[in-house]
């Protein structure tokens, strides 16, 4: 494989930190130059609480611990041999516990060790030393078993679906026993651009064409093995694959869950009864839950419809709070797609739009079952969700809204998590997200008055303060005056606006770290924050145009994820350490890597935490980083791997073993002005630049980090 290092010229222009105009356009649709969707007046400056608000290091590992760290990275080890479930009338097999085995020790015993890999420009994937690497899974690359040979210059819809599709991001790796794993990962977009050979432009694209982007847009399931004893995974290549699946934007019958299912706002021609849609779009982050299946949020839906300008006036407003153009027939970065499936015109299906933005739950051990789309989870830009199991037995999602000023929300279940690897287990769990209770989040702040902008610490030396999840909605109880329940589940910002939620710089990845149920928050940047008439810079989000991003750390009341007011403090603004503005929990900054746009966020068996970032707009490659949160450590972040030129680190899922690091490469050389014939980036190849997944892990099989 040639992934040695090779020095490229960067060709494109820069825009929005260090995205590049090419990522803006395909990404999110040029979201950036369009009106920030969140008009909103409801800047909240809520009663100021005592200084004395404590961060509270309670580390939690009796019952919630015990119960969800067997399932929890390595999720669905309680699963194995349960897959294929519609076809087994047996009981399932009994499984390991912790499906890869489980490391030793408790919080805080993996001492992150590894030698930082320095800031680079290389385009290459780069590991410490004593890691090894090698990409699982790339774009083209067979999913299911007798996919034809991926052919540059003859791609069709119909071998696409077959095959693995483009932009992957989330990464899940879910045990079937200690050397297989399901594979189940995100195609988020597509970038016609570097997909098709002598690419002029979208509008030039045959109907074809645009076919084979909507196939290679959804998720793939993959079948892996590991090889050797070692870290390292492949997919299996021979034999039944039975779990091997390709979702797609053309896959038909998602199900409608929850409350808004069968709402007037949900029904099109092609589905008088409002309950089921034609497939999935923009997947971005997702979580593994407890009971083995995976969660994958549907982000910016908008960029795919045209004909806003055309919809019914009353629903106007809705669309344009999701960022959809009402004035322009042809929005800046639409994909075009009506040419080749009218519903994609909001002219003709003007409800069809509010058919995507919700949270997915796809069940990869059962290959036959129809995804579902929960409408109780709420519907906005999802980045993605993930669950804990709370003390009290209730499932507990957390989910971001990934767009400049909006809101942090929060899901929890009606009925209890059911442990066990029964059918009846089985069967009620994925059950949970049906009902329940959803909320947004206002924050409190300790030192509002002392919050400048510059990123300057208060005098109580902590961005921080107590925060309240104001309830949206119970089952069919809306709580959101002059709006139904169906009404809030499918315009979920607006309910958010209504009640005064705190609009937040970009929230991506929210995920409770399983040992201590403590919650970490993405906040990628928003170089909007205090620029012009938008919201000023304010406690927990502490900078004007807030380019690099930071980490917010929330901790429920009574350590109850179901609790409805919790503790917020932020332990990372990021940036440059050298930069004032920049804060690492107190940390040594001179020890620290530089950091910037931190995206998702995962957990390794010993609760250090894991960030990937998109978009570093210090000059550097994007890449994945480490830090422990609890201890002395805690805040000495150092960056583990960097991803090739142009690419953003995604997933990051790192095995219940802890032997194992995943991460998605995606968009790999995408810098305007790059084709297929002109790769910006040659990766993973040596040709032409493929997204793809990679497995990293210790070359002496030791833990990943320590
Ligand atoms: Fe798809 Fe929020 O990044
Ligand atoms: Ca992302
Ligand atoms: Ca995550």
């Amino acid at each position: 494989m040639s992934d040695r290092p090779r020095l490229l010229p960067l060709l494109g222009t820069t825009r929005h930190g260090s995205r590049d105009a090419m990522t803006c356009l395909y990404r999110c649709g040029n979201a950036c130059d369009h009106p920030v969707p969140n008009t909103s007046d409801n800047a909240y400056f809520g009663d100021l609480v005592d200084a004395e608000v404590s961060r509270r290091g309670v580390v939690r590992a009796g019952a919630v611990g015990a119960l969800v760290l067997g399932f929890g990275g390595a999720a669905a080890g309680a699963l194995a041999g349960a897959g294929a479930a519609s076809a087994a009338p047996a009981a399932p097999a009994v499984p390991d516990a912790a499906g890869f085995g489980r490391p030793g020790g408790g919080i805080g015993s993996g001492a992150l060790t590894f030698k930082p890999v320095p800031p680079n420009k290389l385009d290459s994937f780069i590991v410490p030393n004593g890691y090894d690497h090698t990409v699982v899974i790339r774009w083209g690359d067979e999913v299911i078993p007798g996919a034809p040979e991926f052919d540059l210059h003859h791609q069709t819809a119909a071998a696409q679906a077959k095959q693995f599709g483009y932009n992957n991001d989330f990464v899940g790796v879910l045990p079937l026993s200690r050397n297989r794993a399901l594979l189940v990962v995100n195609h988020e977009y597509t970038n016609e651009d570097l997909m098709f050979p002598g690419f002029t432009s979208l509008d030039a694209l045959s109907v074809e064409q645009l076919k084979v982007a909507m196939a290679a847009h959804g998720m793939s399931v993959v079948e892996l093995e590991r090889v050797g004893g070692s870290g390292e995974w492949r997919p299996v290549k021979s034999g039944r694959r039975q779990y091997n699946r390709r979702v797609t934007a053309n896959t038909t019958k998602f199900e409608l869950t929850g409350p808004a299912a069968g709402s007037a706002w949900l029904k099109t021609a092609a589905d008088p009864k409002g309950r089921t849609v034609i497939g999935t779009l923009n997947n971005c982050a997702g979580g593994v839950t407890p009971w083995g299946t995976v969660l994958s949020g549907e982000e910016n839906f908008n960029q795919y419809f045209v004909g806003g300008d055309g919809a019914p006036e009353q629903l106007k407003p809705q669309l344009a709070r999701y960022g959809i153009s009402t004035t322009s027939r042809y929005p800046s970065g639409n994909r075009k797609w009506e040419r080749a499936d009218e519903r994609f015109d909001l002219a003709k299906h003007p409800n069809e739009a509010h058919r995507f933005g919700w949270i997915v739950e796809i069940d990869p051990y059962d290959p036959e079952s129809r995804p579902r789309k929960h409408t109780a989870l709420g519907r906005f830009k999802h980045e993605g969700a993930n669950v804990i199991v709370a003390n009290s037995g209730h499932v507990v999602a957390y989910m971001g809204d990934d767009e400049r000023f909006d809101y942090l929300y929060k899901f929890v279940s009606d009925k209890k998590f059911m442990p066990g690897n029964s059918w009846v287990a089985r069967n009620h769990n994925l059950t949970l997200l049906e009902s329940g209770t959803l909320y947004v989040a206002k924050l409190d702040y300790t030192s509002a008055a002392e919050i400048d902008g510059s990123g300057k610490l208060p005098a109580d030396g902590a961005f921080n303060g107590r925060g309240q999840w104001i309830k949206l909605v119970s089952g069919n109880r809306s709580y959101v005056e002059g709006m139904t329940a169906a009404d809030v589940l499918t315009f979920t910002r607006l309910a958010g606006d209504k009640v005064g939620a705190t609009k937040m710089d970009r929230p991506e990845d929210v995920e409770p770290s399983l040992l201590t149920g403590k919650v970490y928050v993405a906040l990628t940047n928003n170089t909007n924050r205090g620029v012009g008439s938008n919201p000023k810079a304010d406690e927990a989000n502490p900078r004007t145009a807030n380019k690099h991003g930071h980490v917010l750390e929330l901790v429920e009341d009574r350590n109850d994820n179901t609790s409805e007011t919790f503790v917020w403090s932020v332990p990372i603004v990021a940036g440059d350490p050298t930069d004032p503005s920049t804060y690492f929990a107190g940390y040594d900054k001179t020890k620290v890597s530089p950091i910037s746009c931190p995206d998702n966020v995962a957990f390794d068996a010993t609760g250090n935490l894991w960030i990937s970032t998109d978009g570093n707009a210090l000059g550097s490659n994007d890449g994945l980083f480490a830090t422990a949160v609890e201890g002395p450590e805690r805040g000495h972040l150092k960056q583990f791997l960097t991803v090739p030129i142009g690419a953003e680190a995604c997933g990051p899922f790192i095995t219940g073993d802890n032997r194992s690091a995943f991460v998605a490469v995606q968009h790999p050389g995408e810098i305007t002005g790059a084709s297929v014939e002109k790769p910006a980036s040659n990766w993973p190849d040596g040709d032409y630049a493929k997204p793809g997944v990679v497995v990293t892990w210790r070359v002496d099989g030791g833990p990943i980090g320590s």
